[in-house]
């Protein structure tokens, strides 16, 4: 397995590299310290910035030598002479671009990092990872951020390296440094077509590491850390693209999903001649939070019957007590909360699924309702799409509940109506009833179905 992690300066690659290839049990190689090194030596023997082109030789000669410290951060060391620090001076930093534009030394560096990933089980991380050097990685990342989120984190950094550097300085270098890297003719900085590029801005450092990691197939990255932030930008978050971890998906969910659709939905068609409505306001791509009223434990799979894409629904956690239907339902890509407490792991895999651009099913009364056309909507249950920017699909079921309570024989008319999305509250409603605003929408859009189906 070999994972490429290429970005700008300053887009969290290294916290995140790093801390991939330890929950991996991966080597980790920071191949922007290897450029930052013979920059140094190139510096020290007075080949900046005239006589860059002798730089090639010094590189191929470096003796490199690098160190896990416990505190997280790599030595480096030139035979035993260790450059840790020097390595990140801005004097380096200034010149890094020019001397890691050189051909020699990029050809003798990316040989040396080749022969490092051909050792297998590693993590790369720089620029031309993706492109240039591993192009068959089984991991392709492309992380961004804005200029000053990355400003911010390396004044950070800065800052607990005892170096107090003003911001707007740090912003002009590194704008400088992306204009450098990006525009350079060899290796430029360049998302690679098959790269999955995530912006960290406004993402905290554990969702970051949890998107990488569950691209590369694993889903059991502990989240203990997950308070650490990189540092907020205070922007909203914005749609994030990478596939839905193992932490949301069953391992034969699109299978099992499939057939139990084309099973079902005839079925369902045929017995309680289900009919659909509004299908059209359905969006066919990209991420939406399905809200429906709820009658029966059987409203998931009508509605999952009549939708045209994949739901991934929330439901009660009292589901995986009976093992059998914990293990269905768990396969195909539901997903449980416990109701009555705060579920911190519902609510990310609820972000999970929209971050995936995926469907997420909620049903906001929290329980079924027998008395009343709609219960009351739980506050919480629009902050999943306030978080992630998306839209709501209201969904009204009618008779579901009549399918069990009377006898089954007697089938009853199933109807599923899809509402027109619900758009999120305007920029002028203030940040604090953002909330409340799309509650009462949501109220509002389910009423508007219920009382149409009515008619
Ligand atoms: O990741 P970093 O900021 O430590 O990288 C320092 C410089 O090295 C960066 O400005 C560009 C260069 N670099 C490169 O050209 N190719 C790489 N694979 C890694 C870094």
């Amino acid at each position: 397995m070999i994972i490429a992690i290429d970005g700008p300066a300053g887009s969290g690659k290294s916290t995140i590299a790093r801390e991939v290839a330890k929950r991996l049990r991966m080597r980790y190689l920071d191949t922007g310290a290897m450029y930052r090194t013979i920059t140094l030596l190139a510096l020290e023997a007075g080949l900046v910035p005239d006589r860059i082109a002798e730089s090639g030789e010094l590189a191929a000669t470096v003796p490199f030598r690098f160190e896990e410290r416990a505190d997280d951060l790599t030595r480096v060391f030139i035979g035993d002479r260790e450059v840790t620090d020097e390595i990140r001076d801005r004097t380096v930093s200034q010149n890094v671009s020019a001397v890691s534009a050189e051909a020699s030394v990029r050809a003798v560096l990316t040989q040396k990092q080749r022969e490092e990933a051909a050792k297998g089980r590693v993590v790369l991380e720089g620029r031309d990872m993706g492109t240039v050097v591993v192009p068959n990685a089984d991991v392709k990342v492309f992380l961004t951020a804005s200029v000053e989120e990355r400003a911010r984190r390396r004044r950070a950094q800065q800052l607990a390296r005892g170096v107090d550097q003003a911001l707007d300085e740090i912003v002009s270098d590194i704008e400088a440094r992306d204009a450098y890297d990006s525009g350079r003719a060899l290796a430029p900085l360049r998302k690679a077509d098959d790269a999955v590029e995530i912006d960290t801005t406004g993402m905290t450092i554990e969702e970051v590491i949890q998107a990488v990691c569950a691209l590369a197939g694993d889903g059991s990255a502990p989240p203990e850390e997950a308070a650490l932030e990189l540092g907020t930008s205070g922007e909203p978050a914005r749609a994030r693209k990478y596939p839905l971890s193992r932490l949301v998906r069953g391992p034969i969910d699109d299978w099992l999903y499939r057939v139990a659709y084309s099973i079902v939905s005839p079925l369902f068609t045929l017995f309680w001649r289900m009919s659909i409505h509004g299908v059209e306001n359905v969006p066919l791509s990209g991420p939406v939070v399905v809200a429906s009223n709820h009658r029966s434990n059987l409203d998931p799979f009508f509605i999952g019957a009549a939708f045209p894409r994949q739901i991934h629904f929330m439901a009660k956690a009292e589901l995986w007590k009976f093992k059998p239907l914990g293990w269905l339902v768990g396969n195909l890509g539901t997903f449980p909360v416990h109701r009555g407490k705060a579920d911190r792991e519902a609510v990310r895999k609820a972000v999970d699924v929209l971050s995936a651009e995926a469907v997420l099913g909620l049903f906001p009364e929290g329980h079924r309702q027998r008395e009343r056309d709609l219960g009351d909507i739980r506050p919480g249950v629009s902050m999943f799409s306030l978080r992630e920017n998306v839209v709501t699909i209201p969904v009204v079921l009618r008779h579901t509940d009549k399918v069990v309570r009377r006898h089954l024989l007697r089938f009853p008319r199933v109807v599923v109506v899809f509402g027109p999305p619900i758009a999120l509250p305007g920029p002028n409603v203030p940040a604090s009833q953002r909330s409340a605003v799309a509650s009462a929408n949501l109220i509002e859009a389910l009423h508007t179905l219920l009382r149409e189906g009515e008619m």
